[in-house]
């Protein structure tokens, strides 16, 4: 039996009473996946876990997704480090809202991620409530955002040109700039979760480039306007790392941002994603 502790917060909740080292069995996979569309956040603490049961726990939740710009971890395909040395001093990775890999045509409904080196303090990953963040919008402000296709690229990160580009030197990050990452992809801004068919803002700025059929000098003000309100922290979750944890999140609903505060001490953390839902 589950038991399941919600953060308090705007999303996120805390899962005891599984052993992820171990198969789950079919109502066990069926509660989390409720916990998961319920609270868009789950951490399991004192999970003790190797790379293969990662992978196993992936897989109840759909196929593996396909990470663009990163090479896996050695010996695997789906499994990727997001890793931070004591002495690197480049710019944090990820330090800025999103939602993983928006601009591909499906973007993963979910990513784990598993801790294996936890520095003593610092290193939180935020949270934002997507369906909270439309849902507190006053029908003036919801009315600017309602029915614009939003332009996804990651260009801005992942071009040889971009913020991980090849300018981007010290990173102990395997991240593979490409020019590929300037393919764009459209998507609805406000748009149903597939499974819960709640509505809620999909991606924000950096991410999302553009408005479909608008002019950029009224489209970044605009996605300027968006991202500062998707921050608030009325809808956020501050997920506070312990070793031996695993969260999964749901990239349909939730933003997630990294945090620093953790100089001079290494972070490890091993993450695969979460296929698209295709409803059978
Ligand atoms: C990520 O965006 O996948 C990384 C989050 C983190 O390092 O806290």
């Amino acid at each position: 039996m589950l038991n399941i502790e919600p953060s308090g917060q705007a999303c996120g909740a805390a899962i005891r009473g599984v052993d992820l080292s171990k198969p789950l069995n079919g109502d066990e996979i069926a509660d989390i996946r409720a916990a998961w569309l319920q609270h868009h956040v789950l951490s399991f603490p004192d999970q003790p876990m190797s790379d293969d049961d990662l992978e196993r726990f992936t897989q109840y939740f759909g196929d593996f997704g396909v990470d663009p710009f990163f090479d896996p971890i050695e010996g695997r395909t789906n499994i990727a480090a997001i890793r931070r040395d004591a002495d690197e001093t480049s710019p944090l990775f990820a330090e800025n809202w999103h939602s993983d890999w928006s601009f591909q045509k499906n973007p993963p409904a979910g990513t784990c991620l598993r801790s294996i080196t936890v520095p003593p303090t610092g290193g939180d990953t935020l949270f934002s409530n997507q369906h909270a963040a439309l849902d507190a919008m006053t029908s003036e402000m919801r009315a600017k955002f309602e029915g614009l296709t939003a332009i996804h690229s990651a260009q801005m990160a992942y071009a040889p040109d971009g913020a991980y580009g090849d300018n981007d030197e010290g990173r102990s990050m395997a991240i593979r700039p490409d020019e590929s990452a300037r393919k764009t992809q459209v998507h609805p801004l406000i748009r149903e979760h597939p499974e819960t068919r709640q509505l809620g803002l999909f991606s924000c700025m950096g991410y999302i480039i553009g408005f479909d059929g608008m002019e950029q000098t009224k489209a970044l003000p605009l996605l300027q306007e968006l991202y500062a309100w998707q921050a608030r922290e009325e809808f956020q979750y501050r997920h506070r790392w312990q070793p031996d944890m695993l969260i999964m999140w749901d990239n349909r609903s939730v933003l997630h941002c990294a945090t620093g505060g953790y100089e001079g001490h290494d972070r490890l953390l091993h993450r695969t994603t979460i296929a698209a839902f295709r409803p059978s």
